[in-house]
């Protein structure tokens, strides 16, 4: 598939994975995007890709922000005109203090109601596109059969982030079944245990994380939707 003049927005792309995802679909010759709640820091990463030789841009993106979601497809149309790749990228772990209803609430709405309504949003674009192509950023913490298991330590079992993704993942077969007479693939990707700043124990580093998103972003027609991946591996639910 032509590369050129694709475009691919990646959310939570000021740093860690998501930066790295950028990265690897920049150098393919994909324009990228990079979503940042924070602008200064959003600038400063497409500007450090962009010395890469990568066609990068920052866009004002709090998940959290009904307005920055709503300017999202304005922004994307009027500059680009199209949108090719959506990897709904940002996530967060609120239970550091422990698993209160409060922790469950924001984890939820970053993880799970943030994803569904920035891709409701971009339907249009996506759909619109040649080959739209849908990752939602998981966790193998989400899988159910993982965590029925008895192979997860309790230390992991972590009520509101591994249900997050969990609900993340249910989104994801749903969106692929809704689309499934379109071109689009939306799939749910596992980078793996990743040393960031939300995983400082991750014993991969960003570039083998980045990995399955990116493969999933770039996937073929004939490749697989509403499917769970590591890379090049299909994850159980
Ligand atoms: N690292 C791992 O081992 C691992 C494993 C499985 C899944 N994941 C998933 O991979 C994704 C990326 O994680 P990471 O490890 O790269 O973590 P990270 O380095 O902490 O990066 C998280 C990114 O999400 C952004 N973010 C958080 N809340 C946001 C909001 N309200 N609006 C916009 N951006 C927001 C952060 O922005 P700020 O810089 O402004 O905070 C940052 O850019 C997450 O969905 C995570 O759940 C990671």
């Amino acid at each position: 598939m032509a590369n050129a003049n694709r475009v691919a927005l990646i959310t939570g792309a000021n740093k860690g994975i998501g930066l790295e995802i950028a990265r690897q679909l920049g150098q393919q010759g994909i324009t990228v995007v990079i979503g940042s709640r924070d602008t200064g820091r959003g600038e400063a990463a497409a500007a450090g890709l962009k010395a890469m030789g990568i066609d990068a841009y920052a866009v004002q993106l709090d998940v959290l922000s009904t307005a920055d979601i709503t300017a999202l497809p304005g922004y994307l149309g009027t500059k680009f005109g199209r949108l090719d790749i959506l990897v709904n990228n940002a996530g967060v772990i609120e239970e550091h203090g422990g698993a209160t209803p409060e922790a469950l609430r924001k984890t939820l709405e970053a993880n799970v109601v943030a994803p569904y309504a920035i891709t409701q949003a971009l339907l249009p674009l996506l759909t619109a596109a040649p080959a739209g192509r849908i990752v939602n950023q998981s966790s193998a913490l989400g899988s159910l059969d993982l965590n029925a298991s008895g192979d997860l330590s309790l230390e992991w079992m972590l009520p509101a982030y591994n249900s997050s993704k969990a609900a993340l993942n249910m989104l994801t077969v749903i969106q692929a079944a809704q689309l499934k007479d379109t071109p689009i693939k939306a799939n749910a990707a596992h980078p793996g245990s990743v040393k960031t700043d939300l995983n400082p124990q991750g014993s991969l580093n960003v570039r083998e994380g980045a990995e399955t998103a990116v493969t999933l972003a770039t996937l073929l027609e004939d490749g697989p939707t509403g499917g769970f991946f590591h890379r090049g591996e299909t994850l159980a639910w």
